[in-house]
């Protein structure tokens, strides 16, 4: 049997795009490897969206490159496939700047993988074009056993790309315009994955909250319907979904955090900023208030919601004053967890052409401060816990003999001792102590169990 090997870069998307390369590859007879070494096949499956995680592609494809002439020295053949948004965005740029490359392919295109392959015994080739069919509809369904090795917390993409064109970013341009899923073929994954044992589902989507998919009498859904429908299912216990856009957050989706048990109390939301001037030159279309106000609504309908949130550093323009209304929209609304990254100029994008750049020192002590108070707010949350009794799926096995790892409904890793339960099993915790990234706990019941 043939190996792959697939890297995956950046975004949650690219995880799950990942996982569907190598089902299909599944059935044209390759295996998967966690070792480089070994593979036949190497898919780095690559992220855009900032400069440097382009750059890291690229050196990455230097390694690739050394290990292929190695491999060649010992009469193995290697190909080499560059995929996602950087293969987008670059195209051919990528065959002439990384020679080992044999494939670039796009997010749009990877259920023609096989077929690009086989051309490549002949000449290295480049696809990314955005087509009119589904890609979904040509890929094939993972076995039972090939979901269950995955884990019983899954992504579920449910919808793909942007138009909000936010000017800083280059999603809308990679992954194209915004493309919701059928709602019928959203439910057979989520049958399909339930029925291997699957959880908890994670919806996914650059801009989940903005569904509007169809059913199969033409009807559109929204997300907050769709939650209703997906909590149906037997043996899934808990749905979360990310990545929203504040604008999209309607009141059926709000009060689906108050009317179902298994949407979890977090919700990823970006604010980017807390200036209104930054956030109209990101053409975000909200103002700090309005996250404000919105942040009281959702709390109103689920008080523990844990909060998380993007930002940004430095956009173009951004003076003194207006990173400090950033400062303060944290200290008002308060987050349980965060990313937050240096502006970064993506070409092609309306800000990298904006005058006023933001110097590189300036950016990085506004992150050092930014980070500073996001952590303190981390850790209080984190601390906050401590003596409540939570629920927490069951993942995986501890990092000792005796141990179990699991999620809390925040998202909180949590490490139990236990010998009597397995994974998929939700279990009951008293939480005894936050540590600098997990808390601890102790079961104080056994809670809903695993289908055998
Ligand atoms: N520079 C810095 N951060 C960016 N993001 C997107 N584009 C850029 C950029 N050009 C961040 C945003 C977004 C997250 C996925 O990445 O905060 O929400
Ligand atoms: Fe990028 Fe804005 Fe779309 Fe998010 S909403 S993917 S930041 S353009």
């Amino acid at each position: 049997m043939k190996k792959v090997f697939v890297k995956s870069y950046g975004c949650q998307m690219n995880v799950y795009d990942a996982e569907r390369m190598t089902d299909m590859l599944a059935t044209e007879g390759y295996a998967e490897t966690k070792a480089m070494e070994e593979a036949d096949l190497v898919i780095l499956n690559t992220c855009h969206i900032r400069e440097k995680a382009a750059e890291k592609v690229y050196s990455e494809l230097g390694r690739v490159r050394e290990l292929k002439k190695e491999r060649a020295g010992q009469g193995q053949e290697t190909k080499v496939v560059v995929a996602g948004c950087v293969a987008q965005a670059e195209g051919k740029e990528i065959l002439r700047r990384a020679p080992a490359v044999d494939v670039v392919v796009g997010p749009q295109n990877y259920h023609n993988l096989p077929d690009l392959l086989k051309k490549a015994k002949a000449s290295r080739v480049v696809d990314t074009e955005f087509p009119i069919e589904d890609k979904f509809d040509h890929l094939p369904k993972p076995s039972k056993a090939m979901i269950q090795n995955r884990g019983v917390s899954s992504f579920l993409t449910i919808q793909e790309g942007c138009d909000k064109f936010c000017t800083f970013c280059v999603v809308p341009y990679t992954r194209g315009a915004e493309v919701s899923r059928p709602v019928s073929k959203i439910i057979d994954e989520a049958l399909r994955l339930a029925d291997a044992g699957v959880r908890e589902l994670t919806l996914i989507g650059q801009n989940v909250n903005a569904y509007h998919g169809e059913d199969e009498s033409g009807s559109v859904w929204t997300l907050g319907r769709l939650l209703h429908r997906l909590a149906e299912i037997p043996g899934i216990a808990r749905l979360r979904y990310t990545t929203s856009h504040p604008r999209d957050m309607d009141d059926e989706l709000i009060a689906a955090h108050r009317d179902l048990p298994a949407v979890m109390p977090y919700l990823h939301l970006p604010v980017q900023s807390g200036s209104d001037r930054i956030l109209d030159e990101m053409n975000r279309k909200h103002t700090g208030d309005e996250y404000r106000r919105l942040i009281e609504r959702i709390r109103a309908a689920q008080p523990n919601l844990a909060l998380s949130s993007d930002f940004i550093v430095g956009f173009p323009g951004e003076t003194d004053a207006e990173f400090e209304d950033t400062m303060r929209l944290i200290a008002d609304v308060g987050f349980a967890s965060s990313f937050s990254f240096k502006y970064s100029p993506r070409p092609g994008t309306p800000a990298a052409e904006m005058g006023a750049q933001v110097s590189e020192a300036v950016k990085s002590e506004r992150l050092a401060r930014l980070q500073n108070l996001l952590e303190t707010q981390r850790q209080a949350f984190n601390h906050g816990t401590v003596g409540q009794t939570l629920d927490v799926l069951l993942e995986k096995p501890g990092r000792h003999p005796g141990q179990m790892a699991g999620k809390s409904p925040y998202l909180q890793p949590v490490q139990i001792e236990t010998d009597r339960h397995q994974i998929g099993d939700i279990v009951t915790v008293r939480i005894t102590q936050a540590g600098s990234n997990s808390l601890f706990g102790e079961v104080v019941k056994p809670g809903s169990q695993a289908a055998a």
